[in-house]
């Protein structure tokens, strides 16, 4: 036994996040393979992709009968539950319209048989496509609309809405507790802080006493973001801030044991890393999962960025990168993925 990791977890509605442990959404990133892999390795909750939320009403309202390209990103499974949708905008109308949609699930172009166990609100991207149409972290300069928004979407649907912001939009602008206490007043059930700026995008390191002062600020749940590499930073990101549950990002990719590691830490019990062989293995399946979803072509391109993950810091990683990024197919990548276990064993 090793020592317990105390995270008190929380509930979205009815739904308890046992160990609080959330998969951080990653456009790119965090598609149904991929979630579904973190689901198997503990991560209590799961969040979509960034979906946008006008680009989903306007697809309904499209009298042209094109491939849906929004509605996939928004779609649960059973196998994933419980998962979150998270959807952008800025116009409290269709954010709304959206977030109905995607609690009954009668939308055109949904084929997952899930449904969303809470719709989040994206205040955090802070992507210059995103911004410069006040929407993802700009929001965060305009709390009036805050509250709006989350005032529109908690009254369009009855399963809890969640926001997830920054610190605030600069170091002169710090708001996260102003912005919590006003989505919280609004009817938001739980708000998830990622301890940087926008201005900071990814670096440097996030500021926790960010967390530490929404969580004194609020009374709903509060969950931890920002640069949780290790147990021990779960361990000293909840002792530091009170906060009742981690949403883990980068430190998932490639990696979907750390929800072992940490969901082992909880109830006190050991975690032995996985083998190269074990990595290898997880990967490939990744790729299968990708290759069932998607479709070989997608899957083929999208992979490549995943295997790099799974196997940086293996010897020879950077010659087996190079050529997964010059290979045709699927078949081709899987050889090279096969041969790093093979030259291990030599
Ligand atoms: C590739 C990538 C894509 C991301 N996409 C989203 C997104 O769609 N929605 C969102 O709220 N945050 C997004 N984020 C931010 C993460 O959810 C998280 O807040 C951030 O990475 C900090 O957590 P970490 O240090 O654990 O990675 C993204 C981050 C990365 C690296």
């Amino acid at each position: 036994m090793t020592e317990k990791l105390k995270i008190n977890g929380f509930s979205l509605g009815e739904v308890k996040i046992e160990n609080g442990l959330v998969l951080a959404p990653m456009a790119g990133a965090t598609d149904r393979a991929f979630r579904e892999i973190c689901r198997k390795h503990g991560a209590a909750l799961t969040v979509s992709e960034m979906v946008s939320a006008k680009a989903l009403c306007y697809e309904q309202m499209s009298k042209k009968n094109s491939e849906s390209r929004t509605a996939p990103l928004a779609d649960v499974y059973k196998n994933e539950e419980p998962m979150a949708v998270q959807i952008f905008g800025s116009e409290p109308s269709f954010m709304a319209k959206a977030a109905a949609l995607l609690e009954s699930g009668g939308y055109r172009g949904r084929t997952g048989n899930g449904l969303p166990v809470s719709i989040d609100i994206n205040m955090g991207c802070p992507v210059h496509k995103i911004v410069s149409n006040g929407e993802g972290s700009a929001l965060m300069r305009d709390p009036k609309l805050v509250g709006e928004i989350v005032k529109a979407v908690s009254g369009a649907v009855k399963i809890p809405v969640t926001v997830k912001i920054r610190a605030g939009w600069d170091e002169k602008s710090i708001n996260a507790p102003e912005i919590a206490k006003i989505a919280e007043a609004n009817g938001a059930a739980a708000v998830f802080v990622h301890g940087r700026t926008r201005q900071q995008m990814y670096a440097p390191s996030a500021d926790w006493s960010v967390i530490a002062d929404v969580k004194k600020a609020v009374k709903i749940p509060v969950i931890g973001n920002g640069d949780i590499c290790t147990a021990r930073d779960a361990q000293k990101m909840v002792e530091i801030t009170g906060c009742d549950g981690v949403m883990i990002g980068r430190g998932a990719l490639g990696n979907p044991w750390f929800f072992s590691e940490i969901s082992n830490a909880v109830r006190g019990e050991e975690f032995v890393p996985p083998t190269l062989e074990e990595r290898i293995k997880t990967a490939l399946s990744h790729l299968e999962l990708m290759r069932l979803y998607k479709g070989d072509f997608i899957a083929g391109q999208e992979a490549k960025k995943h295997i790099a993950w799974y196997i940086k810091n293996v010897r020879g990683a950077a010659e087996a990168r190079r050529r997964i990024n010059e290979s045709a197919d699927i078949e081709q990548i899987k050889a090279v993925i096969c041969r790093l276990t093979e030259e291990d064993g030599k």
